[in-house]
């Protein structure tokens, strides 16, 4: 049994966790600092680094302790090194480093993205070929796995990620940052009353483009309010919500249909969304061969744990880093030339 030890600061959570042999999930420690970035609409980066200092010790110690190991039990440190704020980033990676220097434990590099995706561990095996859907609040991606630990991107956005898209309508909508939660309720409340536009559904790719529809939502707005006219918040977000949803179905469809899978993974904050998950849900049905492995909701967002699912793939692949590893704040998966 291989147990990992894994540090996760890329964004506005510190986290640790152990994880056992990539899906057995022993801790996972996680401190939140919404509440110091809400009143700012966003994450302020230097706030969010002075967070990671001041908990990223205390996190480390509640991992330990929860999952009942000493550093004598642990056979790797994995550490998100990249996507992220670099500031972030940094204080994860010489937290990580120097627990692999004090244990003389080996330090598997991960990349934060491949740990959304090896999330879906925790629910079930990925098994493959596999497709994911990424779709977070910095990235929306169409991934291909052919092996194990093998990314290939299909489509990306070519502008707003989709969290992003959530996050930019709450904002406008005035509801606290991050607003995908309280949108996906809203939604759940409300009728679609709007048709807001599906971006590029006719175009001849797997891309995405969310920033059309955040215009048509802020348009709408405006125009509601130069006339004097209330808004049926609830309305809106439903009908929003369709129109994510809509472009993230559309494009997921043409992919599985274009690249039978053995599995089909849902990743990222995003994937917290319940219309998303039913939506996919039916729609995997028409797609027999293919298993849907959504990505348990309490692992969606950032967390260490997936990083340990993640840092074992690379761990099996002996794929470890020096004490000289840096971050890697633009780390992206490649994209398939189109
Ligand atoms: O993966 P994540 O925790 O952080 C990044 O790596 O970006 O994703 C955060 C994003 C935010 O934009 C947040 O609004 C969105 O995920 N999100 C949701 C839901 N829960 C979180 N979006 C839609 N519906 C949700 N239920
Ligand atoms: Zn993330």
């Amino acid at each position: 049994m291989t147990k990992i030890i894994a540090f996760e600061s890329s964004a506005d959570e510190t986290s640790v966790a152990v994880v056992e042999d990539g899906h057995i999930v022993l801790s996972n420690a996680v401190a939140t600092q919404i509440n110091s970035h809400q009143r700012f609409g966003g994450i302020v980066p230097e706030v969010a680094s002075r967070h990671h200092i001041e908990w990223i010790t205390r996190v480390l110690d509640e991992a330990l302790l929860t999952a009942n190991v000493s550093p004598d039990d642990l056979d790797a440190v994995a550490v998100t090194y990249g996507p992220g704020l670099v500031g972030s980033l940094l204080v994860g990676l010489m937290g990580a480093k120097s627990f692999a220097l004090a244990h003389d434990l080996p330090i598997i590099p991960v990349n934060h993205l491949a740990g959304h995706i090896a999330a879906a561990n925790f629910n079930a095996p990925i098994i493959y070929p596999a497709l994911a859907l990424m779709v977070s609040g910095g990235h929306t991606e169409l991934v291909l796995m052919t092996s194990e630990n093998d990314f290939a991107v299909l489509g990306e956005t070519r502008d707003d990620a989709a969290g992003e898209s959530f996050d930019k309508v709450g904002r406008l909508l005035k509801l606290p940052y991050p607003a995908g939660k309280t949108i996906d309720e809203m939604a759940h409340r409300g009728q679609a009353t709007v048709k807001f536009p599906t971006a590029m559904a006719h175009e001849d790719n797997y891309d995405f483009s969310f920033s059309g529809l955040k215009s048509a939502v802020i348009n709408y707005v405006h125009h509601a309010e130069q006339k004097g006219e209330s808004i049926n918040q609830n309305n809106l977000a439903t009908s929003f919500q369709n129109a994510v949803v809509d472009a993230l179905i559309g494009r997921t469809k043409r992919a599985l249909e274009d690249f039978p899978v053995k599995s089909f993974v849902l990743a990222g904050g995003v994937a917290a969304n319940k219309q998303l998950r039913d939506t996919l849900e039916i729609l995997l049905k028409q797609f027999n061969d293919t298993q849907f492995i959504p990505v348990p909701l309490e692992y969606t967002g950032d967390n260490a744990a997936m990083i340990g699912a993640a840092g074992y793939w690379n761990f099996k692949q002996r794929i470890f880093a020096d004490l000289d590893l840096n971050t890697n704040p633009g780390l992206d998966f490649d994209l398939i030339k189109q």
